[in-house]
Parts: C-alpha cells; structure tokens; sequence
C-alpha cells in the first residue's frame, strides 16, 4: 500500500474533524446518521473470483495499452480538443450565454437543488462560464446530442453528486424536446428520462460505493454502520447493461477518514463474516471491481465509460482566507487561487484514479472536475434548498450551522460538467 501523502498525515486530525462537518452535512440532506466503525486489512482478500456473475467472458482482462487517439472512440466526431486539457483553466464571468437554462424552466430539478426557489438573494452563481487555457470548448448544443444519442441510453451511475450531474444534463437536453414527447419516472434506485420522439433514455442509478453496501436504498440509506460487500457488483451491474454510455463516480460515502467494513459473503448470512480495510483500499477494490465489470461486458468499438473525480467541498472557510468559522454560506465568488486545493479532497484518491484508468483495455475517461469545481465555493446550495427535518431556533439563529457546502445549486457548477462530457464523449 501507497503512503498516505504527507499533507494528509499532518492533518489526519483536522481532515478528520472536516469530514465530520462534511458528513453532518449529508445526514442534514438525507435525514441519516453517519458511523465509522474501521480497522485494516490486506488487499488479496478483496479479491474473490467472480466468474459467475459475469455474462459475456468476450472480452479478456489483461490490460492492453492504447492510446484513446487510436481507437476511433464511438461518438467522437471530430478532435478540436487534442493537446488542449480542457480541465485546465479559469472561470469567467458571462452575463449573457449564462446561465443556459432558468431555474423556474427545468421542472425535473428536485427541490433539493433549486436554490431561488428556496430565498437565495444572488443570482452571479449562475453566469460563469469555463474557459479552459488552451482551447474553447465546443457550445453544448442538445439538438446535436439527441440526434448522436437517437436509440441509445446514456446513465449515470454513483451518488447524490452524480445525480446533480444528471438532473442538470436533462435540464440541457429537455428544452429541445416537445413537452408530449419527454417524460421521467423513477422505480426504486433507478431514475429514467425518455426522449421517446429520440428512442434515447438519460437514467441515473443509486449505488453510492458502486459495489453491493447496506446504504443502496435509494431513499431509505442506512448508514450507521456501513458495510460494503466484498466482491459483490451484479446486484447493481445488471441494471447498467445494455447502456451504450456510462458514466460513474463514487467518493462522499467513503469519506469518514475511518476504515472501511468489508463483508464477505452475504447480507443475509446469520453470523456476518466482517473484515476491515483502509479506506483508500476498500476504494481501490471498489473500482476496480466495477473496471473488471467493465471490460467484462462493454465494447470499446460501441460503448463509452466516463468516470468523474471528487467534487469537493466548501466546509472551511479558514481554507480560503475567509473567516475563522466560516464555511460556504454566504460566498458569492469564486476562489481566485489557481492552485486553490481543499481539504475535502483527497489527492491519494485523485492518484489512485490515474493509476486506476490508465492503459485499460476498456477506456475510461475521466471527467477531472475536481480542480475546476474546487474554485467555486460560490456554487453550493448552503441553505437554500428544502430542508428535510424542521430547523431549531438555535440553527435559525447561525445560518452557517445548517449550510449544505457538498451539494451545488441548479443552474450552475454542474451545467459546466456536462459541457465538458459533451467535449469529451464528441470532440475527445
Ligand atoms: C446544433 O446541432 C444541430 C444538429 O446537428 C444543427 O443543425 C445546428 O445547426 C446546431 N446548432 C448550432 C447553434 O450549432
Ligand atoms: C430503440 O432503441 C433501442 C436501443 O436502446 C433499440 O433496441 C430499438 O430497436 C429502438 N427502437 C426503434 C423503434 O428504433
Ligand atoms: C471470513 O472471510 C475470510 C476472507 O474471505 C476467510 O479467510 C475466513 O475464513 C472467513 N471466516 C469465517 C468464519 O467464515
Ligand atoms: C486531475 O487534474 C489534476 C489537476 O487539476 C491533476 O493533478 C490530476 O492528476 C488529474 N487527475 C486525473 C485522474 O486525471
């Protein structure tokens, strides 16, 4: 195992104290209580065999190394963004071309999210565009991406943040399709949007650790006491096939700054044979379970995955030379820093996903959102959003005390991811 990058060593203590904040924060938003029961545990066990729940063997294991420029990707149609990293860059201020859509317009943005619905004063959240350095990047244009997406299905699969992310992209897509012709209904963990006039669906699937836990109900999580299951993917991969473009992410849930439970076996064993793991293990073995699915039972020459880095969060104001005290509630601009880096995120994880996605033999791309988002304490929801228990006079009182500094507001941040998905998945 990697060591634990210094900066984090020095700090576990604090890093630890923010993830308490961070996760308080989630328990606010989903009315859950947060425990963190951990110890350590070598990585082989992680490893079980899993031949039977894989359906097609097609596609073999080794990791072969090709360049994504090789492979022709299915539904590049051209490469404007060669050499051009277009997470790199800064956030402009734009009046005009922003936002794209209106809050009040997009009827599919849960209340969670719509944030001048629920009081909020400014409005400059919305109007920033990404400029990456080295290039533009192309407009998003949902006429285009409905055509490219006709008889085909696209879903996001992870947590809560994914969800922003695929809420916002149908709040993209939707204004380009007759109101007869688009419907949303969801059933259990799964949420699906139909363009029926496209024969295309944009879905988003629940699985916050991606691999088998006991927090997968979508509306019922249990988190105290969270456990994964060792080696157990199918419960929720057999719902993603047959999509002709994924696109995952999982991060929050892992963030105790504890140690993660690993069950083997089953759930519905009587006596639970629980072991422990270092969070950034369990990670490593979550993922790397889902790529074995991956190159299991999708084609290179048809389907594309995408996986999306952390989205931090702003629970610190200290963190930005703001006030002792402080935290996301009441910002209203983005961090100006280039190399501004919370400590909601961690760069072991960032590393690991380097090392996780390069040279497979399905490619993965992934969607570096984390330095860019990092910039924009401005953007998350804070207290404008419906609350899910009744707020104390005590809260009432200190704002602050109840601010949601993880989930982002819509219109705004997430919109940006999804042009950069559309960079990605046309102009790659
Ligand atoms: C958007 O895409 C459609 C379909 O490809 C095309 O006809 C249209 O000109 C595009 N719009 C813009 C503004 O580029
Ligand atoms: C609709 O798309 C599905 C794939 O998502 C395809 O199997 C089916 O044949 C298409 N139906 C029509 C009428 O084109
Ligand atoms: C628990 O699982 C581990 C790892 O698979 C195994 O080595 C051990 O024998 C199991 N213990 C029991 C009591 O089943
Ligand atoms: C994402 O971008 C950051 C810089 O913004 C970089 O340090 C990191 O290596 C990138 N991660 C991946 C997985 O590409």
């Amino acid at each position: 195992m990697k060591p634990l990058p210094s900066y984090q060593k020095k700090s576990s203590f604090s890093f630890f104290i923010i993830f308490l904040v961070f996760i308080s924060v989630v328990v606010l938003f989903y009315g859950e209580d947060f425990d963190c029961i951990f110890r350590s545990q070598p990585l082989m066990e992680f490893q079980e065999s899993d031949q039977a729940e894989s359906d097609h063997n097609h596609l073999p294991l080794t990791q072969a190394h090709q360049g994504e420029e090789e492979l022709g990707l299915p539904f590049a149609v051209g490469k404007r963004e060669r050499d051009c990293n277009v997470f790199s860059g800064k956030w402009l201020y734009d009046d005009v071309a922003r936002p794209q859509y209106r809050e009040e317009e997009c009827p599919y943005i849960p209340p969670q999210l719509t944030c001048q619905a629920h009081g909020r004063p400014d409005t400059a959240y919305q109007h920033w565009r990404w400029q990456p350095n080295d290039c533009d990047l192309p407009s998003f244009n949902a006429t285009f991406m409905l055509e490219k997406l006709r008889g085909k299905r696209l879903m996001f699969v992870g947590d809560s943040l994914n969800r922003g992310q695929f809420v916002s992209l149908i709040c993209l897509l939707q204004p380009s399709i007759p109101q007869s012709s688009k419907s949303m209904k969801t059933s259990g963990s799964l949420t699906t949007f139909t363009a029926k006039d496209y024969n295309a669906t944009v879905e988003f699937y629940w699985a916050p650790f991606l691999v088998e836990s006991n927090s997968d109900d979508a509306i019922v999580h249990r988190v105290k006491d969270r456990i994964v299951r060792a080696g157990s993917i199918n419960k929720h991969a057999r719902h993603w096939k047959g999509r002709d473009v994924l696109i995952f992410n999982t991060y929050l849930w892992w963030m105790t700054g504890q140690k993660m439970r690993i069950l083997r076996g089953s759930f519905d064993d009587e006596k639970r044979n629980m072991t422990e793991m270092t969070t950034e293990d369990a990670y490593r073995l979550a993922v790397g379970r889902m790529m074995r699915w991956v190159e299991r039972n999708m084609d290179p020459k048809i389907n594309r995955i995408f996986f999306a880095s952390m989205s931090p969060c702003h629970e610190r104001s200290a963190e930005w030379g703001g006030e002792v005290g402080g935290n996301c509630y009441g910002e209203t601009t983005p961090i100006e820093d280039p190399n501004y880096w919370g400590a909601c995120s961690s760069r072991s994880i960032m590393g690991l996903l380097g090392s996780l996605f390069a040279g497979t033999k399905m490619p993965v791309t992934v969607l570096n959102i984390t330095q860019l988002s990092e910039y924009r304490k401005d953007a998350h929801t804070s207290i404008y959003k419906q609350q899910w228990n009744k707020l104390t006079d005590e809260q009432l009182a200190n704002p602050k005390s109840y601010s949601d500094c993880v989930h982002w507001c819509l219109p705004g941040l997430q919109d940006t991811w999804n042009e950069l998905l559309f960079a990605k998945l046309f102009f790659p």
